[in-house]
This record gives structure tokens, C-alpha cells and sequence, in this order.
């Protein structure tokens, strides 16, 4: 198996090129800076390349061959000045590497969306949505990975944010809000993604507990073709 990790290096594209290499699989991660901030053994296994994802000469060639497409470019925080928008990173980008996964005739793509996000965060949650629409409307597989908070060590804070949002839950006065971004740990999230590569007939939008489900374990490597 053969998979690209557009963002291989970020909080959740780490966990997936490391899961992906646990798996046996060639690895290879596309980001603007190429190398993971930090070193570890398994890195070693991974071809990280480094490119813009708009300048798509510098690495589709990476694509002959593959077996998956993972997307996991995304942004939080805009930087207008220097055209990094929701739109731009969480919408365009999508497109741009479907665009070049089907060209490529790489089987499955993979996206990493999101379950919801708070009113002041529309924009965001629209430009996912639109990407997603895209995908499912063309003819090859495409799996929409909806997580809503993402922990681990990865991300700092994250583990209290898990917390605090499992809590809130339980107390019904917050409302829907706790539930609508039920906090899922990253490797779960990375599983989720490895057995959807796997398993052929998963495709479309997957939604948090879904996620769970389809992340609670891996196969044996003997068991992958
Ligand atoms: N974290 C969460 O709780 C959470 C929850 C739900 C959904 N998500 C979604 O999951 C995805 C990943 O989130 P994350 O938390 O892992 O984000 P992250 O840590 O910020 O990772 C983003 C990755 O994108 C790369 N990137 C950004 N702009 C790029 C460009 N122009 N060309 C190539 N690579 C680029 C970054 O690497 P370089 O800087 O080296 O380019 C980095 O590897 C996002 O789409 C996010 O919306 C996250």
C-alpha cells in the first residue's frame, strides 16, 4: 500500500503517517515545511517532501502509484495577508488535490472535515462543506471524515479541552454544543482512517461515532493484501 498525507506533518497527518507506517505502508507527507518539528524512529519511514499544495508541479509526481490520498490540510486561524483563508486552505485545497488524486487515478481520497463549528467559525465549517459537496459528487471513492475535537499529546491543551468538553456534556443546561464536538483521540481518528483505505465499501461522510467505531482497531499486517 502506497498512501500520500497532504499535511503529514501537522497534529492529526502525524498520527496517520505514523499508523500508515506501523501498517507496513509506503508513506509519503506533502507540507509547505517537509520535516515533522520533532524527530522519531518511525519518521524514518516516511518521504517528507516538501511543497505548497498550490504549486502542484512540485508534487503530484508523488501520486503515481498510490493507493490513497489522505487530506488533512486545514486551517483554524485566518491569515487574509498572505491568502490564508478558509476558503483557500479548507475549501480550495481539497479541490486542488482531488483534483490531482483522480487525474492520477488514485483509487480513494480521503478529507478530513469536521462535525460543526461555532458561529463565529461559519466560514470555516461552510468552505469544509463545500469541498465535501465537491468530493461526493465525483465518480470515484471519497471518504469524509467528520471528527469534532481532536485530542492527544500532539496538541498542547488539547487533553483538558477533551475534558472539559466530556464534562459539559453531562450537564444538559450547555445545550448541544458538547455533543456536536464530542472529543475523539487522534490515534482513534488515524485507525478510522487506515481501516476506511482497507475496507472498499466505506465511502461518504463518516460522523463521530462512526469515527469510534471504525478506529477501535486495526488488522493484522498479514491481513493486508
Ligand atoms: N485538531 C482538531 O481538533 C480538528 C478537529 C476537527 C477537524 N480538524 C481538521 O483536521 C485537519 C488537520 O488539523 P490539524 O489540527 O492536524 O492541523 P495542523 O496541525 O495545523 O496541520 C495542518 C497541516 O497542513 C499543512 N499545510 C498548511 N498549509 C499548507 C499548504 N499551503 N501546502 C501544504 N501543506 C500545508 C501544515 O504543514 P506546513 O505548515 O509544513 O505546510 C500541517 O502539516 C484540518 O483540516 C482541520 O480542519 C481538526
Amino acid at each position: 500500500m502506497k498512501v500520500v498525507v497532504t499535511g503529514g506533518n501537522g497534529f492529526i497527518g502525524l498520527e496517520i503517517c505514523k499508523t500508515a507506517v506501523s501498517q507496513g505502508f509506503d508513506v509519503i507527507s506533502i507540507s509547505r515545511r517537509g520535516y515533522p518539528d520533532h524527530k522519531e524512529a518511525w519518521m524514518s519511514g516516511v518521504n517528507w517532501v516538501s511543497a505548497n499544495i498550490f504549486n502542484t508541479d512540485r508534487w503530484t509526481g508523488y501520486l503515481t502509484g498510490a493507493d490513497a490520498v489522505i487530506h488533512t490540510i486545514g486551517i483554524l486561524r485566518e491569515k487574509p495577508d498572505h491568502n490564508i483563508t478558509f476558503e483557500r486552505l479548507n475549501g480550495e485545497s481539497v479541490i486542488v488535490a482531488a483534483s490531482a488524486a483522480y487525474t492520477a487515478q488514485v483509487p480513494v481520497f480521503v478529507m478530513i472535515s469536521a462535525s460543526d463549528a461555532p458561529p463565529i467559525l461559519k466560514r470555516y465549517i461552510t468552505a469544509k462543506r463545500e469541498a465535501e459537496s465537491y468530493l461526493l459528487e465525483q465518480k470515484i471513492r471519497a471518504v469524509i471524515m467528520r471528527p469534532g475535537l481532536v485530542y492527544g499529546e500532539g496538541r498542547k491543551g488539547s487533553e483538558v479541552i477533551a475534558a472539559l468538553t466530556r464534562l459539559g456534556s453531562r450537564v444538559p443546561v450547555i445545550g448541544t454544543f458538547p455533543s456536536k464536538f464530542s472529543p475523539v483521540h487522534v490515534s482513534i481518528l488515524a485507525k478510522a482512517v487506515i481501516n476506511s483505505i482497507l475496507n472498499a465499501h466505506i465511502q461518504g461522510i463518516i460522523q463521530i461515532h462512526e469515527i469510534e467505531k471504525l478506529g477501535a482497531s486495526l488488522p493484522q499486517k498479514e491481513e493486508i493484501q
